[in-house]
């Protein structure tokens, strides 16, 4: 059985921070059946800078590899941080003066909140039951003129693509474990999370913000694995040491992923 393994150096300090590598099932499920009817606006500059950070907790999305193909969710589309990550495919429909041909393929990196201010139909265009994607700029450039503003979109929701495989980013201390998961490949979304140190069995986290997944267990000096099961319902169980609480080191990939790592459950 194939596998990832770390090695470790002890250091001095607590708190770390590792981003571990993970590919996952190169098989993917898509939701890619009908589309349906939203709107698009853009947000954040045309450097996109104002996208990075966000509420599902991604950070730097250069540095996570999401880049500005990325969007805000209305709260309709959101589902409280469910669907960060869900992978979406949007062309602008039936706007002849502003609409480009094509389609963007843009991943879920943030909520656009309610603007309870403002009526659906002028500014809250974020408000309940609207589905409405807040799209970086650079990507509705892709799909639209820039100088609409809001566009009438389709979309539907497809399987991620995602290279370099799942990616857990690990900060805390002893007692407060709060993993990152991102780079999703397949359903995209993350609903739950289970870890696993070498002393304990599997214990279910608690999801904190956005795809931020927390454990409140003691588990220094122990090897840590994860599992994590996609909002397709697919559960992914990697094979996966990562360093002990409390103890930070440079990972080194002593061995191969096994791509066929079979699914359990
Ligand atoms: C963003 O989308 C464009 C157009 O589809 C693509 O060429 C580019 O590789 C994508 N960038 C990332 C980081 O996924």
């Amino acid at each position: 059985m194939g596998f990832l393994c770390f090695l470790f150096q002890e250091m001095e300090f607590l708190g770390f921070s590792l981003v571990a590598l993970l590919t996952m099932l190169k098989t993917v499920h898509g939701h890619g059946e009908g589309w349906s009817n939203a709107h698009a606006t853009f947000y954040g500059g045309g450097d996109a800078s104002g996208t990075m950070g966000g509420a599902c907790g991604y950070g730097n999305l250069y540095s996570q590899g999401y880049g500005t193909n990325t969007t805000a969710l209305s709260t309709a589309l959101f589902n409280n941080g469910l669907n960060c990550g869900a992978c979406y495919e949007i062309k602008c429909v039936n706007d002849g003066k502003w609409c480009l041909p094509g389609s963007i393929i843009v991943t879920a990196t943030n909520f656009c909140p309610p603007n309870n201010a403002l009526p659906n139909n002028a500014g809250g265009w974020c408000n309940p039951p609207l589905q409405h994607f807040d799209l970086s700029q650079p990507v509705f450039r892709g799909i639209a003129q820039n100088k609409a503003g809001i566009v009438p979109v389709q979309y539907r929701r497809i399987a991620c693509s995602k290279t370099g495989g799942i990616r857990f980013t690990i900060n805390g201390h002893s007692y407060f474990n709060l993993v990152l998961v991102t780079n999703v490949g397949g359903a995209g979304g993350v609903v739950s999370v289970s870890i696993k140190g070498s002393r304990t069995g599997w214990q279910a986290m608690s999801r904190n913000w956005g795809q931020n997944w927390q454990s409140n267990n003691y588990l220094n000096g122990q090897a840590l694995s994860f599992k994590v099961t996609t909002s397709d319902g697919r559960s992914l169980s990697p094979t996966t040491w990562l360093l002990p609480t409390g103890i930070s080191a440079k990972p080194s990939v002593e061995d191969s992923f096994n791509p066929h790592n079979p699914p359990q459950g």
